[in-house]
């Protein structure tokens, strides 16, 4: 039997409206995501963590010796899918320190994705999650809280930047999250990053363009922020 074409995947992604139709598509496509997304050259989880790499604050990135030295590194993958950005942290510098412990939680709504998610062994928690919902992990938590190709149409409204401020760290915690840049006005997470900056509760480090795909430099915002 053939497989399905992975333009029909991704013309479904962009055409969701419902958060049961996102779950279906998702554990659908589960078992062949990573295979069709490598060969579509996705970059947003390397050039996500990498930009973790640059803004993450050396008092969390325990590469010098530092108060919290004794701690895990506590990172939040929201939607974390299948687990992209997951292996892109266990084989970058933040896990290469033999004196470095890491904790990465993932949350996604697709068990499907999880599954495949579970068998690369790289992530201490993945949990089942409505991220249109309440959060379900207590308040500053985390040191860096990453997102990426979740908040679009059909997936993930802007209300969830508030809850991924909340669970951050207070003061040095930062928010790494990917808007295609086509929704970045238009389904107002713009807006709701000026709301929650204008209230005081988070600093705005960079809302850049960035290629979604290898040799592209726009279609994407890199969007850091850092909890006040
Ligand atoms: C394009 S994939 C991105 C996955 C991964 N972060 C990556 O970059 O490969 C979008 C992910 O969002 C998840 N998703 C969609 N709607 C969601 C929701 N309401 N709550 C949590 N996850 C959701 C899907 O299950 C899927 O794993």
């Amino acid at each position: 039997m053939s497989r399905v074409p992975p333009d029909e995947y991704l013309a479904r992604a962009y055409a969701l409206s419902t958060t049961t139709e996102a779950r279906t598509l998702y554990n659908e496509w589960s078992s062949l995501y990573d295979t069709d997304l490598n060969s579509a050259g996705y970059a947003s989880p390397r050039r996500a963590v990498e930009t973790v790499l640059k803004y993450l604050p050396t008092s969390c990135s325990q590469t010098t010796s530092t108060p919290r030295a004794s701690e895990p590194l506590k990172i939040l993958d929201a939607g974390c899918g299948t687990g992209l950005v997951g292996t892109y942290i266990s084989t970058s510098t933040l896990s290469n320190k033999s004196e470095f412990t890491l904790q990465l939680d993932g949350l996604d709504l697709s068990e499907g994705m999880l599954s495949v998610a579970r068998e690369k062994n790289v992530y201490s928690s993945l949990t089942p999650t409505d991220l249109n919902d309440p959060i379900p992990k207590p308040s500053g938590t985390y040191d860096v809280v990453i997102c990426v190709g979740t908040l679009t149409e059909g997936h993930v409204g802007p209300n969830v930047l508030g809850e991924f401020v909340r669970v951050a760290a207070a003061e040095t915690g930062i928010v790494v999250v990917t808007v295609h840049d086509k929704v970045w006005v238009s389904m107002g997470f713009k807006a709701e990053v000026e709301r929650l900056e204008k209230e005081g509760r988070l600093s705005v480090l960079a809302t850049e363009e960035f290629g979604i795909l290898d040799g592209e430099s726009k279609g994407g915002r890199m969007v850091v922020l850092r909890r006040a």
